[in-house]
Parts: structure tokens; C-alpha cells; sequence
């Protein structure tokens, strides 16, 4: 088991596990395909796969015991979504309620089958969030053991002050949406916060879930990666997350691909440095203007 908060730089997703068609044999060769590439974080949340991403990883986990004193793993909490598996959500809507964070985080356990979560995230702000409320859950799931660290997901920077004001510790990460094809987060103020309070931001969708590479020939984005992956000797795709890399306040991409090859080369994007010039030029391709 690990004692320490870091994460792997780079993290990988399993919101499209159900698309990976992997039974729990394959899930283990893929995390030991991840562990191989260094990378040895994993996020998850209770509402991936219909209710079953965390079964399913759970699985694997008990195919290959060994595993899990190497991992990390992040989940999530606080969605309630409509579905078979619960009948009794008429409406999809979010719950952070100290019953539910408690019960979800358990539940999570007993899916994964581990004893203790490394984060656990508030998966969306919830506009009835009593910030008091969430800091008794984490206490009692902290005292139990249950949980080392706690972080949110989608926040704005005052949702993530009302939050901190209530907690006895930081929080030690904020999963948000930030790539190439999404750069609010550079100027709302969420990374500035990150940096500010040494939160470690993780970036979903870092590919802008494929997009930006699907698109390389027809937009100015597209293009400008394609020429700085010539001139880098390196893929566009190692390109934007060479891009997210460089930013100050650490951010973590978290991976969506199933394909180790794929992640393979994606995890080679740590050895590239982009400089100033050509991080702006991939700004400006991307926001279709240059800065002020
Ligand atoms: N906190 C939140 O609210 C939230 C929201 C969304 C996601 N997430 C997390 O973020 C993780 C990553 O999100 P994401 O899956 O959208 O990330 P992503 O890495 O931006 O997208 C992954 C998708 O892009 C495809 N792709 C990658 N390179 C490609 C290329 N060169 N050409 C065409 N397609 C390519 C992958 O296909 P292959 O599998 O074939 O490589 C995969 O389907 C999720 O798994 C989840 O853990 C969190």
C-alpha cells in the first residue's frame, strides 16, 4: 500500500472501460501495460460503465492480487443518474449528503474489494452542497481509514473556497476539463487556484476525448499541432499533452485510451519540453486569436 499522496504524472481514465471490451483478465494487462509506462494512478467513479466500472476493476484486481499494493486509486462520488440498476432516482441529480458520500464511498470499497481509496472526489458541484456536511463525511471517512485524501471534480474557485473553509485539511486535487480544445481553465481562474493552494489539478479529457486529433487537417488547431510534431519529432497527440504538461500548477492528464500502444506513446510526452513560443503558438491556434 502506498503512505504517500503522489500520483503518476499521468493518470489513466476508465470512463470508456465498457467500450474496451475487456474481461477482468484483460483490465489486469492493461494496469500492468500502465505500471510498466510508470504510470500507477487509475480513476474511476461509482457512475462509470452504468454502475460497473468499479466491479469490473475490482475483478481484475482479484485475478491479480499483487496489483494493488502498486496502485493508486481515485474515485468519484455525488452523481446520481438515472438507470435500471436505480429505480429509485426519478430524476438525475446531484447528492452530496454526508449519507450518501459515506454509503457511496463504501459501496466503492466493497466494488473494488480494497480496503482504503487513495482520493476520492466530489464528482460535480452540487448546488445544495452544505459544505459542513461534506467535511463531517470526510472526517468520518478519513477516521475510518477509508479514505487518505479527498478532492473535487468541476468546481469554480468559489465552490472550491466554500468547500476548503469547512475542511481541517486541503484538498489535494481538482479533476476538471482542460486541453487544447477546452482552455477556460487557464483564465477562469480554477488553475490559478490550483497553483495558489498547491491543489493538484487533474486534466479530464486531455484529447478532448479524440477530437482534436480527429480534426488535425481541416482546423488551425489541428494544423499547428501537426507542424510542431514535425518540427518536435513527435505526434500531435504527444504534442497536446507535452502542452498540458508545461503548465506551473502540475497538471495531471488523465488519460481516456485503452490502447496500451497508444499509451505508450502518450506517456513518452514527458520527455518533451515545449518552450514559451511554441506553448503560445499552440494557444493561439487554439483559441483562434493571439493574447492581448
Ligand atoms: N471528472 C469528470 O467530470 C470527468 C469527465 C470526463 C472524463 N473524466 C475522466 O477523464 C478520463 C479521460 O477522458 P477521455 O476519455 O475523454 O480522454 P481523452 O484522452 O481526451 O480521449 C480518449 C479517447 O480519444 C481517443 N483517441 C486518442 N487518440 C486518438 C487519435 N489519435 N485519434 C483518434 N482518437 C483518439 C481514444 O481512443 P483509443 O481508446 O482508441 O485510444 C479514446 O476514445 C476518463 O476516462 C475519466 O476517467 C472525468
Amino acid at each position: 500500500m502506498h503512505t504517500g499522496q503522489a500520483f503518476s504524472r499521468l493518470i489513466l481514465g476508465l470512463w470508456r472501460i465498457g467500450d474496451w471490451g475487456l474481461s477482468p483478465a484483460g483490465v489486469a494487462n492493461l494496469v500492468q501495460a500502465c505500471l510498466d509506462l510508470g504510470i500507477d494512478t487509475f480513476d474511476l467513479a461509482d457512475i462509470y460503465h452504468d454502475h460497473a466500472c468499479e466491479a469490473l476493476f475490482g475483478a481484475a484486481l482479484r485475478t491479480a492480487p499483487a496489483l494493488r499494493p502498486r496502485l493508486r486509486l481515485i474515485t468519484k462520488c455525488g452523481i446520481r443518474l438515472i438507470s435500471p440498476s436505480r429505480p429509485q432516482h426519478r430524476v438525475k441529480h446531484y447528492d452530496t449528503s454526508r449519507e450518501h458520500l459515506v454509503a457511496s464511498a463504501d459501496h466503492s470499497l466493497r466494488a473494488l474489494g480494497v480496503e482504503r481509496l487513495d482520493l476520492l472526489l466530489i464528482h460535480r458541484p452540487d448546488p445544495l452542497m452544505e459544505a459542513d456536511e461534506v467535511a463531517a463525511a470526510f472526517t468520518a471517512l478519513k477516521e475510518a481509514g477509508k479514505v487518505a485524501a479527498f478532492g473535487v471534480s468541476n468546481f469554480q474557485p468559489h465552490q472550491v473556497d466554500l468547500l476548503q473553509s469547512r475542511l481541517g485539511e486541503p484538498l489535494q486535487a481538482h479533476q476538471l476539463e482542460v486541453s487544447l480544445g477546452q482552455t477556460r481553465a487557464l483564465f477562469d481562474g480554477t488553475l490559478d487556484q490550483a497553483q495558489r493552494l498547491r491543489i493538484s489539478p487533474q486534466a479530464w479529457s486531455p484529447l478532448g476525448g479524440g477530437r482534436l486529433l480527429q480534426a488535425l487537417p481541416e482546423s488551425p488547431l489541428g494544423r499547428a499541432l501537426t507542424r510542431l510534431s514535425g518540427d518536435l519529432e513527435a505526434t500531435p497527440e504527444q504534442v497536446a499533452i507535452a502542452w498540458l504538461l508545461r503548465h506551473p500548477a502540475r497538471i495531471h492528464p488523465v488519460l481516456g485510451s485503452g490502447n496500451p500502444e497508444r499509451l505508450r506513446r502518450l506517456a513518452q510526452a514527458q520527455s518533451i519540453q515545449l518552450d514559451r513560443q511554441q506553448w503560445f503558438q499552440l494557444l493561439e491556434a487554439a483559441t483562434g486569436q493571439e493574447v492581448p
